[in-house]
């Protein structure tokens, strides 16, 4: 896959107040990426970066290698589904898909090459005349006879008329040629009508077309709102925490659903959230961030399974984490116990957070396990219980589909693979 969008050192002040420090960011074509973290980390403002609509204070974004800071939002490849998305109440679905065609040129491109070429004519036509200067006076020099001369200079001017006029002729041909691909109203009309049908069908919203906005959910309004976005082919689509507003169902329903909409269009997309388990569905890659900062870039896996700090654990699931100490490579001591591990490359007796999931915890009998506790409580949670263990030194939750009594005393065990080691932040 080929890089598309890549944020250098990108660092955003509002009012001498630091958002973003240091984003650095490559996104391929056609990924699905999500940034993911809480309220005021600085995930709108970044996507309003990449979108144009935000200036960085300092850095470079990237499109296809060239850096596009100066470029306004309206010549951007991208468009946004903006986090309050705003559909046109006095129109009605169809109108308001096909809003961005309608205020789009249709006849665009053909303009710009028709300037293009008038320009390249004037152009062309100031070098002649140039020459044509440069020549009478060359003439002048030569000393001729008055009538001699006048004759001559009278030539030179016939010449220069003659190849203005082919130039001309030449351009009008190319002009006229560019006009006959003129698109006309009608003609206009049924693409507009294609493109809002086959855009409409994506989102599943056949049949919608002449319904007024008022009258549909708010899940139909956000679909309307992703058409509208669509139709205008971007090569990115921005999409600011647009399931929000959704109840649990429809928003799951969705999320496959826009899922589904970017691999078949085959564009990038940028998601923004703070649902954890919606970036995980969703996503080729999450970008974690907190406090204006990236902490961790990965597959949802990666960020589940090897989390890269406190933060990102914390995050992303539920887990136990606890403060414990390095001993050496592939030994860790937390509680006043030394445990084996699969980490390595720390300092002699760092200081470390370890991760330990509620999923990777198994309860056993007292005595056959690492750590005794107590039975402290047990909650049903539909697929599984949280149970929460108490040790002597902390609770550990645990997720497991074994129901046991509170107040049992029992021991918890897990594999050496599951203590997850982090360098603390
Ligand atoms: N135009 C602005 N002027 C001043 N401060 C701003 C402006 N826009 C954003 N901020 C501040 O920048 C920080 C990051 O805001 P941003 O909107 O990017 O957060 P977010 O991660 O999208 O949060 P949320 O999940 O609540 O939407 C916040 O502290 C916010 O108050
Ligand atoms: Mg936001």
């Amino acid at each position: 896959m080929a890089t598309l969008i890549e944020l250098k050192d990108v660092t955003k002040e509002f009012d001498g107040q630091v958002v973003l420090r240091g984003i650095d960011l490559e996104i391929e074509q056609n990924e699905f990426v999500t940034f993911l973290g809480p309220s005021g980390c600085g995930k709108t403002t970044t996507l309003r970066i990449i979108g144009g609509f935000v200036t960085p204070s300092n850095g470079e974004v990237l499109f296809d290698g060239l850096n596009i800071v100066d470029i306004p939002a309206h010549k951007r490849p991208t468009n946004t589904v903006f986090q309050r998305y705003a559909l046109f109440p006095h129109l009605d679905v169809f109108e308001n898909v096909a809003f961005g065609l309608r205020v789009k040129d249709r006849n665009l491109e053909q303009k710009k090459e028709i300037t293009k070429i008038t320009k390249e004519y004037h152009h062309e036509v100031k070098k002649l005349k140039t020459e044509y200067s440069r020549d009478k006076l060359n003439l002048k020099a030569l000393g001729l006879e008055k009538v001699e001369l006048k004759e001559k200079e009278n030539e030179l001017k016939l010449i220069l008329e003659n190849k203005i006029t082919v130039l001309k002729e030449e351009k009008e041909e190319k002009i006229s040629h560019i006009k006959n691909t003129f698109i006309n109203k009608k003609d206009f009309e049924q693409l507009i009508n294609d493109k809002v049908n086959k855009y409409l069908k994506m989102v599943g919203l056949e049949g919608y077309q002449n319904r007024t906005v008022h009258n549909l959910s708010g899940g139909q309004q956000q679909r309307v709102a992703i058409a509208r976005a669509l139709i205008n082919e971007p090569k990115v689509l921005l999409l600011d925490e647009p399931l929000a507003a959704l109840d649990l169902k429809l928003r799951q329903e969705m999320q496959y659903e826009l899922k589904e909409i970017q691999r078949n269009a085959g564009i990038t997309f940028i998601f923004v959230t703070h649902d954890q388990e919606e970036a995980l569905t969703m996503s080729d890659k999450i970008v974690v961030m907190n406090h204006g900062e990236i902490q961790q870039i990965g597959t949802p896996e990666d960020i589940y399974n090897e989390p890269s700090n406190k933060f990102v654990a914390s995050f992303i699931g539920e887990s136990n984490i606890i403060p414990g100490i390095m001993k050496d490579d592939y030994l860790v001591s937390f509680d006043g116990k030394d445990y084996e591990c699969v980490d390595k490359g720390f300092a002699k007796n760092e200081e470390v957070d370890i991760v330990i999931r509620p999923e990777d915890i198994d309860i056993v009998e007292k005595g056959t396990g690492k750590i005794t506790g107590i039975v402290d409580s047990v909650v049903f949670k539909g697929v599984h219980w949280e149970i929460d263990v108490k040790t002597t030194d902390r609770i550990f939750t645990i997720h497991t589909t074994d129901h046991v009594k509170e107040d049992t005393e029992v021991d918890i065990n897990f594999s050496v693979e599951d203590l997850h080691v982090m360098e603390i932040w």
